[in-house]
């Protein structure tokens, strides 16, 4: 096995459903450093939850190779937090019982687990909402929770599916702010897929387009690897930038072709 830099890395994906047969995904390749954060789009229905379940292990790629860490990762034994559009909180636990639950899972509930929860509920903006229930929550708060429990067993990778996508407007920015803050406080790599060319820009270090076949959008690859360098911290107000738009006008371009 060749040993690099890189945290995660795909080699020539090709993923099929069986049931159809449908191939979705065709050749995907990319590589990710360790601490970075990577942004994917494209279009509805190209793939990208798809992609994500492989890097997750939560599916097994018809042909090629996912490695974290220069080993073949495997959902069994590596680390990884994930979050999707809707929370999958569970209604009748409160904040603190959900975001202890994967260290439950793990059989962990001594003092310093209680620690732990306590300090990623602080660290999600959610201090004095330990004892409320999911149907108490806003739909940004119950993202927070989500993320807050997706970050709570310190997973090196992080990934995440629309994660803001049912929020309005308003509350989405605000958690792009927000998730930006966490990961910079967490040693975490993070791959996102968003369907928000100007989420992705402010975000990511890298943006990664997804685009298939012409005629019927199948199979996908990415083609498109585009390097954000936009200085950190990234704020709200870089969006009114001339840098910021021509990066958002080159990823609608790449999206388009
Ligand atoms: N479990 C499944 N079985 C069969 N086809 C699926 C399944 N999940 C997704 N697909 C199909 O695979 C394609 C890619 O889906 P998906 O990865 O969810 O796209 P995206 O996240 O980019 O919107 C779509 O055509 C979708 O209908
Ligand atoms: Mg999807």
């Amino acid at each position: 096995m060749t040993h690099n830099n890189s945290f995660l890395t795909a080699v020539h994906l090709n993923y099929t459903f069986e049931d159809g047969p449908l191939h979705v995904l065709a050749d995907i390749s990319l590589r990710i450093e360790r601490g970075a954060f990577v942004v994917i789009v494209g279009p509805s229905g190209v793939g990208k939850s798809t992609l994500l379940r492989l890097l997750a292990g939560l599916l097994r790629p018809s042909t090629g190779q996912i490695t974290l860490d220069n080993q073949p990762a495997s959902a069994a034994r590596d680390p990884i937090g994930l979050v999707f559009q809707r929370d999958n909180l569970m209604p009748w636990r409160t904040v603190t019982e959900n975001v202890r639950l994967p260290l439950e899972l793990q059989g962990k509930n001594g003092r310093t687990t209680q620690q732990r929860v306590q300090e990623m509920i602080e660290l999600v903006g959610l201090a004095g909402f330990e004892g409320s229930y999911p149907a108490q929550l806003s739909g940004g708060m119950a993202q927070r929770v989500a993320l807050a429990r997706a970050l709570v067993h310190e997973p090196e990778l992080l990934l995440l599916d629309e994660p803001f996508g049912a929020l309005d407007a308003l509350t989405r920015e605000r958690m792009g702010q927000e998730l930006l803050r966490i990961w910079q406080a967490m040693p975490v790599t993070v791959f996102m897929v968003t369907h928000s060319i100007a989420e992705a820009v402010l975000l990511a270090d890298e943006v990664l387009v997804m685009g298939g076949d012409p005629g019927n959008g199948r199979p996908a690859t990415i083609t498109h690897h585009i390097p954000i360098h936009l200085s950190r911290p990234r704020q709200f107000a870089m969006q009114s930038t001339a840098e910021f738009q021509e990066y958002a006008a080159q990823i609608r371009a790449a999206i388009q072709q």
